[in-house]
């Protein structure tokens, strides 16, 4: 496996954290101290923030996500946002299939297909999560759970597009617990998905980024990032500060 094919990815998921003045500063912040780094730097500020943030991080290093699309490109869908707004407002990235949407407003794999797919077509980076639940990893399904979801949500997609795809591992246990899988643990499960994306993809696998999150803060970054198969951090929680996020990012 050649680690450098792939471009570590670094992001911050803020969830519903942040006003407009709140998410802008925290960009001004952020900009010199990451300016050396050598990984893709991505914010994934509110909805209501993300064209301020896109403007804020506008000739800087630093790259914008949506936490959420529609599957569909515009129409009737009161409260949805399509990746063609979000790509507008100035997002490169998208999140798709997030456990909390996965599990608060019941995001079946199908659905999460669809939007996956409509990342791709309008030039969005898609950055699809999976994980098993506590419930799961001790029945010993933690495999069978994570191969239905990337086998679910990348139906239909490509080795062309495949190229673009960002997988973030995030353990449902872990996420906003305080509890990280051991550094092992999660390398373990990415190696379990770089040998399905090899199924799927072939040779390609070794250009996917695969990401962990799940309670990652500015003392277990380094060590995650030392497993071969981890490409980067999700960050949730963490990221909330300028300091502790910017030394994730500059964790070695
Ligand atoms: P956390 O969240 O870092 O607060 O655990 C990660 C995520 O939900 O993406």
């Amino acid at each position: 496996m050649d680690r450098n094919l792939r471009t570590p990815v670094i992001a911050a998921n803020w969830k519903m954290y942040k006003t407009i003045p709140e998410a802008v500063a925290f960009v001004h912040a952020l900009e010199s101290k990451v300016k050396s780094s050598k990984v893709k730097v991505v914010i994934i500020p509110p909805f209501t923030a993300l064209n301020a943030v896109a403007e804020a991080a506008d000739l800087t290093k630093i790259l914008v996500g949506a936490q959420n699309i529609s599957e569909h490109s515009e129409g009737p869908y009161t409260g949805e946002i399509s990746p063609v707004q979000v790509s507008d407002a100035g997002a490169q990235y998208a999140l798709v299939g997030h456990s909390e949407r996965r599990r608060y407003f019941h995001e079946p794999n199908s659905l999460i297909n669809g939007k996956l797919k409509a990342a791709l077509k309008y030039d969005l980076i898609p950055i699809l999560c999976v994980g098993e639940t506590l419930e799961e990893r001790k029945a010993g399904q933690t495999h069978e759970v994570i191969g239905k979801q990337l086998a679910e949500c990348l139906d239909g997609i490509s080795i062309d597009l495949a190229v673009n795809v960002v997988i973030a591992y995030e353990p449902v246990w872990a996420i906003g617990t305080g509890v990280t899988a051991i550094p092992e643990e999660a390398q373990a499960v990415h190696q379990f998905c770089r040998k399905t994306l090899e199924k799927f993809w072939g040779s390609i696998a070794e250009k996917i980024p695969l990401i962990y999150g799940g309670s990652v803060k500015a003392d277990n970054a380094a060590e995650l990032m030392k497993q071969k198969d981890i490409d980067g951090l999700l960050v949730g929680g963490a990221s909330l500060s300028v300091e502790t996020f910017s030394s994730i990012v500059n964790f070695d």
